[in-house]
């Protein structure tokens, strides 16, 4: 593992960072060969950015500008420019609450992926487990996928399934799809650090047969 290229990340977020703090154990683990290259969010005070700096990340809080639901235009410039001095070669959306679109895709083209807390292309947006919830289905999960212009659109590279039960409440069943996320994230990513994810139109492909 020592002597494996490193994949070099970035981790954007906006809240509490379990999936980012799952992706830099599993790094330490020696399970993906890639490092965390640097931490952003949009919230100041957003956990994420202290869990990275306890365990010796570099973290910075960069201000979103004046929407509420994307960057401004100067915002996604200072995203682009911190992400590009850091060596960042992957962007790795970890509870980001804000579009990425335009500028942002084409300076890391088919480099930005997402975890969303469903199975895609059901209950896109928002709170995605209470949509699931609400909608009475049997089964949820989450979806690791390419980021594209369209709102959690993008190709899919991983899911992982989670049983809807009876007695679930929102807390209960999100807590379960966040649980499969800490495994599911670092698997995929290890899966694209090690080239073996390929996109074919709106598929990937992944496995050794993509080396062949
Ligand atoms: C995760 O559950 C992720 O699926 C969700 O935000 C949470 C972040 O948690 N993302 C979305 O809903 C994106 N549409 P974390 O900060 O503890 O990793």
């Amino acid at each position: 593992m020592s002597d494996e290229k490193k994949l070099r990340l970035g981790i954007l977020g906006s809240g509490k960072g379990t999936n980012m703090v799952a992706i830099a154990e599993a790094i330490t683990a020696g399970s993906v060969p890639a490092e965390v290259a640097i931490v952003l969010s949009d919230v100041a005070d957003a956990p994420i950015l202290t869990r990275a700096q306890e365990r010796g990340l570099p973290a910075r809080f960069i201000a979103p500008g004046k929407f509420r639901t994307k960057l401004d235009e100067e915002a996604e410039a200072a995203y682009i420019a911190a992400l590009k001095d850091a060596g960042v070669e992957l962007v790795v959306l970890a509870g980001f609450m804000r579009i990425l679109k335009g500028e942002f895709l084409r300076a890391f083209p088919q480099r930005v992926i997402n975890i969303h807390p469903s199975l895609l292309p059901a209950f896109t947006g928002l709170e995605a487990w209470k949509q699931a919830l609400d909608y009475g289905v049997k089964f949820t999960g989450c979806t690791v996928h390419f980021v594209d212009q369209g709102v959690d659109t993008g190709p899919i590279i991983a899911q992982q399934t989670v049983p809807v039960l009876s007695r679930d409440d929102a807390d209960t069943l999100h807590g379960r799809i966040q649980f499969a996320e800490r495994q599911l994230y670092p698997m995929a990513i290890s899966a694209l650090a090690r080239g073996l994810v390929r996109v074919e139109g709106r598929k990937t492909v992944t496995g050794a047969e993509t080396k062949s």
